[in-house]
């Protein structure tokens, strides 16, 4: 168990699952965990939840607390930690998980003192499979950040210059994964499944061929793809249509303007 003190800026999806994660694997203790939000509905259903101390501001949960999770929108971020640049602080480590802001900018509100780790988890945190890709200077905040992670899912250190690719690709990747069991299953009723079967068949499909890809170690997606595509078959037939209508177009294009948007979010916020 960590005995430093957690505070949490930001109470919405995203802090639930890291905090879902963390309580889960009894890696802190509730009452050392000071939350705020904005509006006050958010931070007590965290206190009730989770059982967490909702503190007045901001400021009040940099000055209880040692390392504080920022969990706002990027366009909010200098709204919620508007006055902490002169401040006395207890904190000395702070993890953003904004998207598309470099520690650099999120340093300029801060303590001098106070050391920023970038984080990119995903919302598989809140049932502890989160991606999360990490980066920072300091070693002792990489390392603590790195156990918070732990506890939410499987975490791998990237350099910052990384960090909008692996937004895009990781942060944002369970909504492409959703958008493909929401696709399987519009089609399964369109050809007159029941909405409960076509919905139980997408997402048992897909649980069923991340879980394949999970356990296969040594056979890539791409392997394991080839290998149900037999010669002739109605697998090949649909997935050819695919290639042929520009599947991996589509995601090049979609990827390259998630970049485009995640650096719109680094210089406005
Ligand atoms: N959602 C994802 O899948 C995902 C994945 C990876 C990273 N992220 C990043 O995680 C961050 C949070 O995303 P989210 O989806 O959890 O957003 P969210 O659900 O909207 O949560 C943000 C919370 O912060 C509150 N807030 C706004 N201004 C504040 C302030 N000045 N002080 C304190 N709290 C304030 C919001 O209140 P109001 O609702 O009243 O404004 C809301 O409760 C974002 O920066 C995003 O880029 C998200």
């Amino acid at each position: 168990m960590l005995t430093k003190k957690i505070g949490i800026v930001g109470c919405g999806n995203m802090a639930r699952g890291i905090l879902s994660g963390v309580i889960s694997c009894k890696l802190v203790n509730p009452k050392s965990i000071f939350v705020y939000d904005s509006a006050r509905k958010a931070s007590g259903a965290f206190k009730s939840k989770f059982g967490v101390q909702a503190a007045p501001d901001a400021r009040s949960v940099f000055q209880r607390t040692d390392v504080v999770l920022l969990a706002v929108k990027p366009q909010n971020l200098s709204d919620a930690l508007k006055g902490l640049r002169e401040s006395k602080v207890r904190a000395r480590w702070l993890i953003t998980i904004l998207a598309g802001v470099p520690r650099s900018k999120v340093s300029l509100f801060l303590p001098k003192t106070v050391r920023v780790v970038r984080a990119m988890p995903n919302l598989g945190a809140t049932v502890g499979a989160s991606y999360t890709a990490l980066c920072g200077s300091d070693r002792r905040a990489v390392a603590l950040a790195g156990k918070i992670f732990e506890a939410c899912g499987t975490v791998t250190f990237v350099s910052e210059s990384k960090m909008d690719l692996v937004t895009v690709l990781g942060g944002s990747g369970p909504a492409y994964f959703f958008l493909l069991m929401e696709i399987l299953a519009e089609q399964g009723i369109k050809c007159g499944l029941s909405k409960k079967v076509a919905e139980t068949l997408a997402v048992q499909t897909a649980w069923g061929a991340a879980m394949l890809a999970s356990v296969s170690r040594s056979a890539s997606p791409s392997m394991l793809r080839r290998a149900v595509t037999s010669k002739g078959g109605t697998t090949e037939a649909a997935v050819r249509c695919m290639e042929t209508m520009g599947i991996r177009k589509i995601f090049g294009e979609a990827i390259r303007r998630g970049l485009k948007r995640a650096r719109q979010l680094g210089r406005r916020s």
